[in-house]
């Protein structure tokens, strides 16, 4: 690695010649595909810059080190300095290790706005990550238009008013409506901004669980034999709503009209159909659930909820699409396309890659951005487990357990998590976010050895003498390494730390 260039992510392999030359803007672009997916080799010599790409997709990220190479008013939305800049005569010789390099963003809890999407669409293209997954639907807002159901949106994308922070007594709230999502255009432009920068923007319509803003804007979406789903408003408050969708033939008619939209938007091969933290109580009382239990043959609730799964697998695999969800979908079997994005210690990705499963890893125990990032009480919102910028550079997608074996290459990626419970606004994912994303963007993206041999002093020593500087020409809103300054703090809104479990592979 190239310490005079201090680049963020790592390359494989970086070959100094020797002096330097003027960068006059030209670059000769060439697609060779012997160099394999997303690869590049980016050659800086007297006669000019080239970079040859595996794909459209690797000249593009060839084109992401270029702009380290010129310095970080590179990053200014426009250049500030005529003169043109200096490049090191160079050779950079660069893959990914990942194919699936992840970021997903928490829409639902709370809206930003299509702008800030886009912005952050740039921020995930100077950092080489490749998939924006975006969490449109939650108990507490809907934020895709659905042109067949318009309530969706009407109804389901507001509600009166917000809890601040997470618990605390006396109960704190912003008595500010809050809403917002995004007409069927914005969601276009959103993919096809991304397209344009090798970004896969992956949707996620989260059921049966989650859907309590669906449930308020369409009341027999709900168990209606067991609660007044009339009576429920979008939900105001955190935490898991008990009020999921029902089993009936009639709601999976319904979200199979939501998905054929769904799919007329995004192209993404990958659709998530969320299946986290489905609470059954509703459906072990509900006579209708227990009846469609009894009519299929299953042994309990978690089958049916796999029924549904298995459902929705076969419902896009027959569109050409792939079903992926969080890890509770191997609860009742797995269906037999779904990948799994594993978010509870590592234990169903290792579950799922054994079985044959494409996993995408995203602990909480690891990568969940609106965890804090230092034990220090400044931290706005203290929230989740500590995941300091060291730990994040630390971690390691493929546990020791699959490492070796023929399960390995199951592990397609890994994806940092940004829920928004207590994160309300631009400057407060910019917080979360970054710099931990430039860690995980070289976690995901370089040839590094394992966690504890990593070298995070150089990493840091990066991060001091050039990246920061980056990240301040795209205008992003960081954490500094001291701590947060003093407008970024939340004094006041309170938050629920989860202890001090810290991650071993035993426990994993
Ligand atoms: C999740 O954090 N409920 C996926």
């Amino acid at each position: 690695m190239s310490s005079e260039a201090n680049l963020i992510p790592a390359p494989r392999r970086v070959e100094p010649h020797g002096g330097v030359g003027p960068f006059l803007g030209e670059v000769r672009a060439i697609v060779d595909t012997t160099l394999g997916p997303e690869a590049y080799r980016l050659t800086v010599a007297a006669d000019g810059v080239e970079i040859v790409g595996g794909d459209e997709a690797g000249v593009f990220w060839g084109r992401q080190t270029l702009r380290q190479l010129q310095g970080p008013d590179a990053f200014r939305q426009a250049s500030i300095d005529p003169a043109p800049t200096e490049l090191p005569y160079l050779t950079v010789e660069d893959a990914p290790r990942f194919a699936w390099r992840g970021f997903m963003l928490d829409v639902a809890r709370h809206f930003l706005p299509k702008d800030d999407v886009l912005r952050f669409v740039d921020a995930l293209a100077a950092h080489k990550l490749n998939v924006l997954h975006l969490h449109l639907t939650d108990d507490q807002g809907w934020r895709i238009e659905i042109k067949r159901h318009p309530k969706l949106t009407e109804v389901g994308a507001w509600r009166p008013r917000t809890k601040l922070g997470w618990g605390g007594e006396p109960l704190l709230w912003d008595e500010r409506p809050h809403g917002g999502f995004y007409t069927q255009d914005d969601l276009r432009e959103i993919v096809a901004y991304a397209a344009e920068r090798h970004i896969t923007v992956v949707p996620e319509i989260d059921l049966p669980g989650h859907s309590q803003a669906a449930v308020a804007a369409y009341p027999e979406l709900g168990n209606r034999d067991v609660v007044d789903t009339a009576a429920l408003g979008v939900k105001t408050d955190w935490g898991i709503s008990p009020h999921v969708l029902s089993p009936l033939d009639s709601t999976i008619a319904f979200y199979e009209g939501v998905l054929e939209e769904v799919l007329d938007l995004f192209p993404s091969r990958f659709v998530h159909i969320g299946g986290d933290e489905c609470l059954k109580d509703e459906w072990r009382k509900s006579p209708a659930a227990q009846a469609r239990i009894a009519e299929l043959g299953l042994a309990d609730e978690d089958e049916l909820q796999s029924w549904m799964i298995r459902h929705f697998d076969r419902w896009l695999a027959a569109r050409g699409r792939r079903l992926i969800g969080w890890d509770e979908i191997l609860q009742g079997g797995l269906a037999p396309g779904a990948a799994v994005m594993c978010w509870r210690w590592y234990r169903g990705g290792v579950a799922a890659a054994e079985a044959g499963h494409d996993v995408v890893m995203c602990p909480q125990q690891e990568v969940y951005f609106d965890h804090v990032q230092s034990d220090d009480p400044r931290e706005p919102v203290p929230f989740g487990w500590v995941h300091t910028l060291e730990d994040v550079y630390r971690f390691e997608p493929v546990p020791p357990s699959l490492a070796g074996t023929p399960h390995e290459t199951r592990v397609i990626g890994a994806q940092a998590n940004l829920w928004t419970e207590v994160v309300e606004s631009r400057a407060r994912v910019d917080y979360q976010a970054f710099p931990r994303l430039a860690a995980f963007a070289e976690a995901v993206w370089s040839d590094l050895p394992g966690p504890g041999d990593r070298d995070f002093a150089d990493f840091a020593r990066r991060m001091d003498t050039a990246h920061y500087a980056r990240l301040d020409a795209l205008g992003i809103a960081y954490r500094p390494p001291g701590g947060p300054h003093p407008w970024q703090r939340r004094p006041g809104i309170p938050g629920r730390m989860h202890g001090s479990a810290r991650k071993t592979w035993e426990n994993a």
